[in-house]
């Protein structure tokens, strides 16, 4: 893999965009092993550190992530150390490093130790979003699902640093957190802000959001529950676009709405910024406004300065 996503975290310690970590800070200690279920001859199934990194697959899936910067240092390192026990939810894995236990179920309850309304942010990044809205937001409970150890550490830091109580999060590929780890019905809304565009055709594949994805979100959502989504690549954002309104579980909350000279789109063609300029009006629309409770990330602000569009999604779970 040569291609390191455009918007990956600019805090990333020097990629190592193809060598898995051989050992990861943060699934170092064994609690979760011992507490992973046995196979039938009674010995815990092996956790192989990187393996989804090295084989890019989960069930013969592409994951939509390399294996950058596991490494902590300094403040990250410490707040990692003294907060992950409480603030990380302790996995048992399954193939990788990365990976959820087919067996483990979530319980937020248990974990935030009250019953509310559960928000999953799919590629938390740096947590910037996360923890605008967790502060903004108090009565609902917060999982920020991500792969990328020091975006994990740095959203602990500001936990910590805002002593906020209703944040966790996990180090887990997203689409294994969705299809087993997190009961069916129980979440209000899922948000994937920013996911890696993997824009180059021969990366496509790799892009999260597919309509394979479509049923995981589905799955996790209660009825009547929101998915979010945003992007700053205008060929993500219609993939996105037609996965929502292909699915039969979901409901485009704006469908039909920004079209025209008032769509994103329309814009995107004719500044041709990242795809063919063209005068071509999007007649069909289905944009949402941008979404309230999005704060302004490092990553939108970088599509800003390129002068990249901004495309906002939101469907109903049917
Ligand atoms: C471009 S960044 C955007 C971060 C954040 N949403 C924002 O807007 O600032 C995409 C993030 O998704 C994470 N990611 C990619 N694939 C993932 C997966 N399968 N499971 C969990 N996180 C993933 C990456 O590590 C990266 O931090």
């Amino acid at each position: 893999m040569s291609e390191t996503p455009a918007s990956a975290p600019e805090s990333a310690e020097s990629a190592a965009t193809t060598a898995p970590a051989a050992t990861d800070t943060a699934t170092a200690g064994n609690t979760a092993e011992e507490r992973a279920p046995r196979t039938e001859d009674g010995t815990a199934r092996p956790i192989t550190p990187g393996t989804q990194a090295a084989e890019g697959t989960y069930r013969r899936q592409t994951v939509s992530f390399v294996r950058r910067g596991t490494r902590l240092q300094g403040k990250r390192q410490k707040a990692w150390d003294e907060h992950s026990a409480h603030l990380a939810v302790d996995v048992p894995r399954h193939i990788a490093d990365t990976s959820v236990h087919p067996e483990y179920v979530f319980d937020a309850a248990a974990e935030f130790g009250r019953t509310a309304p559960v928000v999953v942010e799919i590629g938390s990044g740096l947590g910037d979003a996360v923890i605008h809205a967790a502060m903004e937001n108090p009565d609902k409970d917060f999982l920020a699902v991500e792969v990328y150890t020091p975006g994990l550490a740095q959203t602990i830091q500001k936990i910590v640093a805002n002593n906020i109580t209703n944040v966790r999060v996990v180090q887990a590929n997203a689409p294994e957190v969705l299809s087993s780890m997190l009961p069916a019905g129980s979440v209000s809304e899922v948000w994937v802000f920013f996911p890696d565009p993997w824009h180059k055709t021969k990366h496509n594949k790799r892009r999260m959001v597919k309509d394979a994805f479509a049923p995981l979100v589905a799955r996790v959502l209660e009825p009547g529950g929101t998915w979010r989504l945003a992007t700053d690549w205008s060929a993500y954002a219609e993939q996105m676009l037609e996965v929502g309104n292909a699915s039969e579980d979901f409901t485009n909350i704006y469908d039909g709405e920004r079209t025209g000279a008032e769509s994103p789109l329309t814009e995107a063609r004719l500044s041709g910024v990242d795809c063919e300029q063209s005068d071509e009006a999007d007649e069909a629309g289905g944009w949402a406004p941008r979404f309230d409770g999005r704060v302004l990330t490092s990553f939108e602000g970088k599509a800003h300065k390129a002068g990249r569009v901004i495309f906002d999604l939101a469907f109903r779970k049917n």
